[in-house]
């Protein structure tokens, strides 16, 4: 889907207008007849009015004000999503897109929801035009929403396809090395850089954990390092995100069930994909700040040389781990991954992974959680971006108490801490491994969506992308302030 600001009305196309209860109608393209209709309408209080001339299509939205933001902007997105649907059923390629409210916003969040409800993943399709949505551009009046915010949006949404292209892809195609391939050449595409180290140069850096997880495999793993380093950017030492990687998660010799939890466990690298596709976005945005992305990769299979419960392994900051189930491996190759962020001296690390299923249990498909030591200030500031982009964090306690569980009796601590808290004890095994300000956001709980809901498409969600999208954004922004 292309977004595309225009002047005024391309006139072979529909038209959406975005209207309230003080929208005045004569400043719109709408004939009197026309008017009196939609006025008609308004006043028996329908909300979505559609008229065809012959082939001519209008649609009128009436939007809700701002009563509580958050929910406003959701709403919003979500009657984008619904017209997509509506106008892809009408099979048309394009759209205006003409905000008559008073909301300044509106347009932004509307075109959202629209753009992304129109996603597909058809790679794999032999008859894509069969299937394919008509619906190809979406032209969004200059007025309604200025040009550089259209191409904003257009970058972050092209930002999310790319994770959730990512998250959609099979193990038979997406491999640990396959993965460092696609962020080269997403590096070159977009002008971030990137290094991706091979198997060797991961056992030179003695990251025990990410070969510990790789033992059972045939493919090798990989370790992606993304650095978004513009001469402009406003802090000085990076913020650092971390993204699990698991390609392909059977669980190792502590085996998932076959029947459904393995099924959609292509999904594991959620958080690798939430980084690459937010690497897209800010190098497509020229966002001024420095970050750098990491994701270790390998999928996590029960190979002959697979690594077993009871296994010690050395991590790369020297803590040693006994597996006791081997299914808890992406806090393995996350923890070697927070241990290398040290070596950058990092402003700020977060991690995000699809890490624990306790975390699904807790507050099912609605959040994710939060957890680490970053200061109150950083937390609400992603907190709040969370509640912006309508990907909530839900925030969970480091207690001293949890770090009791992680007690090994032969290693400095073993990588599951048994029936309860299972999400915290997760996040407290990663906190060994972090020495600066550090967020752990667990996104199990949306890293795949089981159905279509609105712009979540069924599948690969792309979460993560808009969320860190924004964040650093208003990170970018702050930092800029406080140096006037
Ligand atoms: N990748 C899974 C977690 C997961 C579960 C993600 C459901 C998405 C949906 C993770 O590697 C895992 O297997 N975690 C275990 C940890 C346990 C063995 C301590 C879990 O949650 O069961
Ligand atoms: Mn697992
Ligand atoms: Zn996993």
């Amino acid at each position: 889907m292309q977004l595309y600001s225009t002047p005024s009305k391309v006139a072979s196309l529909g038209c959406i207008y975005l209207a309230d209860a003080n929208t005045d109608w004569k400043q719109s393209s709408l004939s009197p007849q026309q008017i009196a209709y939609v006025q008609k309408n308004i006043a028996q209080k329908i909300n979505t009015i559609h008229f065809n001339e012959f082939g001519d299509h209008t649609f009128v939205i009436i939007i809700e004000n701002k009563p509580d933001t958050f929910g406003a902007q959701e709403q919003w997105r979500k009657q984008g999503a619904k017209l997509n649907k509506s106008i892809n059923e009408l099979k048309l390629s394009g759209i205006n897109l003409s905000n008559l409210s008073k909301e300044s916003m509106v347009a932004w969040h509307f075109a959202e929801g629209f753009a992304l409800a129109n996603y597909q993943f058809l790679k794999y399709k032999k008859d894509v035009k069969k299937e394919k949505h008509t619906l190809e551009s979406l032209y969004i009046f200059e007025k309604s929403l200025p040009k550089a915010k259209v191409e904003e949006l257009q970058n972050l949404i092209e930002g999310v396809f790319y994770a959730r292209n990512l998250v959609n892809e099979p193990l038979s195609y997406l491999t640990a090395p396959k993965f460092g391939e696609l962020v080269q050449h997403l590096a070159k595409e977009t002008g971030f850089e990137v290094e991706v180290w091979d198997k060797k140069q991961i056992e030179t850096a003695e990251m025990g954990g990410i070969l510990a997880v790789n033992r059972g495999s045939i493919d090798p793993p990989s370790f992606s390092i993304l650095k978004w380093q513009p001469d402009n950017a406003v802090n000085e030492q990076p913020i650092v995100l971390v993204g699990k990687g698991v390609v392909y998660d059977t669980g190792g010799l502590s085996l998932k069930p076959t029947a459904n939890s393995m099924d959609f466990m292509k999904s594991d690298m959620g958080g690798g994909a939430a980084v690459v596709g937010t690497f897209y976005a800010i190098a497509k945005n020229k966002l001024p700040l420095n970050v750098i992305g990491l994701v270790p990769a390998t999928d996590n299979r029960p190979g002959q040389n697979a690594y077993v419960p009871g296994d010690v392994v050395v991590m790369h900051n020297k803590l040693t781990v006994e597996v006791l189930n081997t299914d808890a491996e992406g806090r393995m190759l996350l923890a070697d991954a927070l241990s290398y962020a040290q070596s950058l001296n990092p402003q700020l690390v977060i991690d995000i992974a699809t890490l624990t299923g306790a975390s699904v249990m807790s507050v099912g498909t609605s959040a994710m959680l939060i957890m680490g030591n970053a200061n109150e200030g950083i937390k609400s500031s992603l907190k709040e971006s969370s509640f912006e982009v309508h990907e909530r964090l839900v925030e969970m306690p480091l207690w001293e108490d949890y770090k009791e569980m992680l007690k090994s009796d032969i290693a400095d601590l073993k990588n599951i801490g048994g029936k309860f808290a299972g999400a915290i004890t997760a996040g407290k095994f990663l906190e060994h491994f972090t020495a600066y300000p550090w967020l752990h956001i667990d996104m199990a709980p949306m890293g795949w969506n089981f159905q279509t809901s609105g712009y979540r498409i069924k599948n690969g969600s792309g979460a993560g992308v808009r969320l860190f999208y924004d964040f650093l954004k208003k990170q970018a922004n702050s930092e800029t302030r406080s140096e006037k």
